[in-house]
């Protein structure tokens, strides 16, 4: 077992990917410690970390919290998930996305500093730093240039670990992530991209909508495989101040990932919408990862073909839909409460 009796810490461990992770580090022999407040407006959830009982902690605290310092102090390796992924929200409230995406990892990453040097912390990052793709498949030279608040913010705190990593006070590894789905995706939180959308149509029996032509690519990634790049990176040791992408097994359009999620889920074929002009502005075109640096450095590979996992995700909310879907709309507009 890769992680047994390694003590390690998970920021945002009650949202989707961060969950999926504790419990497999759990799985893997680790003592496990979730950091999560639980933020309003982005995907955690309580339920997430059910299968564990009472065998993961969960501490409801920021990452940028000084009480969390002890647990960071006790930690053999770190992976910081935590942040908001809603890139409309970054937009309709750009200072919320700098306070969770960039100023509370500011705070942590010098926790980190200061209570655990050296310490290896595996970040994840985002393909949105490099916003509309000059080239395709995307490999981690192409340039940044972001298209909205989330993609900088995200790049800033990617550059915080890197360049902490890199004078040696911390030893990071990013990990830039494409779209990744799976069982404990948000349904009921606005605006979370997608495939939350696509699912929570799906299996409420709603016809899914395509904006535009529905040609762009993306390589969906299925958060198991997901959670394999993330112990690898905090496993294998001398990465040091390296980045990768990953991306998954096939590329294909959103017109063919909506068809087949709404087959697979027995909802009505989707039909094809005018763009909203909030969402045009920040399209990012057609995106396809090129993961051949993690392929060939942590020997990584995507397992999931598209419908396997997508499958296994609808299989996960056909049993536990009422822990994902609050009552009320069931297409929650995007709106978010929060002073500017
Ligand atoms: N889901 C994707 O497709 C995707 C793609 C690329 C990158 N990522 C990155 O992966 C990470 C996890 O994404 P996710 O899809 O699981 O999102 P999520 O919203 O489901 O989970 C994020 C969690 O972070 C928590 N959080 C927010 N601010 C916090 C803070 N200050 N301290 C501690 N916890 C905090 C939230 O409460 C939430 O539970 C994010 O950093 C995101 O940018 C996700």
């Amino acid at each position: 077992m890769l992680f047994e009796g390694r003590n390690v810490l998970v920021t945002g461990g009650a949202g989707f990917i961060g969950s999926n992770l504790a419990l497999r580090l759990l799985h893997e022999g680790a003592r496990v410690t979730v950091v999560d407040p639980l933020v309003t407006g982005c995907g955690g959830n309580e339920f997430n970390l059910a299968p564990a009982e009472s065998r993961i902690e969960l501490v409801r605290a920021s990452i940028g919290d000084k009480a969390i310092e002890e647990r960071i102090a006790a930690a053999d390796v770190i992976f910081n998930l935590a942040g908001e992924i809603s890139h409309i929200h970054s937009m309709l409230l750009p200072e919320r996305d700098l306070e969770i995406n960039t100023l509370a990892q500011l705070r942590f990453v010098q926790a980190c500093v200061r209570c655990r040097p050296g310490v290896r912390i595996v970040y994840a990052g985002t393909r949105q730093v490099y916003g509309v793709p000059e080239r395709i498949p995307v490999d981690e030279t192409h340039p940044v240039n972001p298209v909205d608040f989330n993609g900088v913010h995200k790049y800033a705190a990617t550059q915080y670990h890197m360049m902490l990593s890199r004078t040696g006070h911390l030893d990071a590894v990013v990990l830039r992530l494409t779209n990744v789905y799976g069982p404990r995706m948000a349904l009921d939180v606005p605006c979370q991209g997608f495939m939350s959308a696509f699912l929570r149509k799906a299996l409420t029996g709603q016809t899914l909508d395509v904006f535009g032509d529905g040609l762009q690519l993306r390589d969906p990634l299925y958060v198991d495989d997901a959670v394999e790049a993330m112990c690898l990176a905090g496993w294998i040791p001398e990465l040091k101040s390296r980045s990768y992408n990953v991306g998954g097994p096939e590329s294909l359009s959103l017109a063919t990932i909506a068809s087949l999620t709404a087959r697979l889920a027995g909802a009505p074929q989707p039909v094809r919408r005018e763009f909203p002009a909030e969402r045009k502005a920040i399209d990012i075109g057609s995106y396809q990862t090129d993961s051949s640096r993690i392929k060939r450095e942590l020997d990584w590979r995507p397992r999931f073909p598209f419908e396997t996992g997508m499958s296994r995700t609808l299989d996960y909310y056909r049993e536990h839909l009422e822990r994902y879907l609050a009552a009320g709309d069931p297409n929650p507009p995007c709106k978010l409460d929060h002073p500017q």
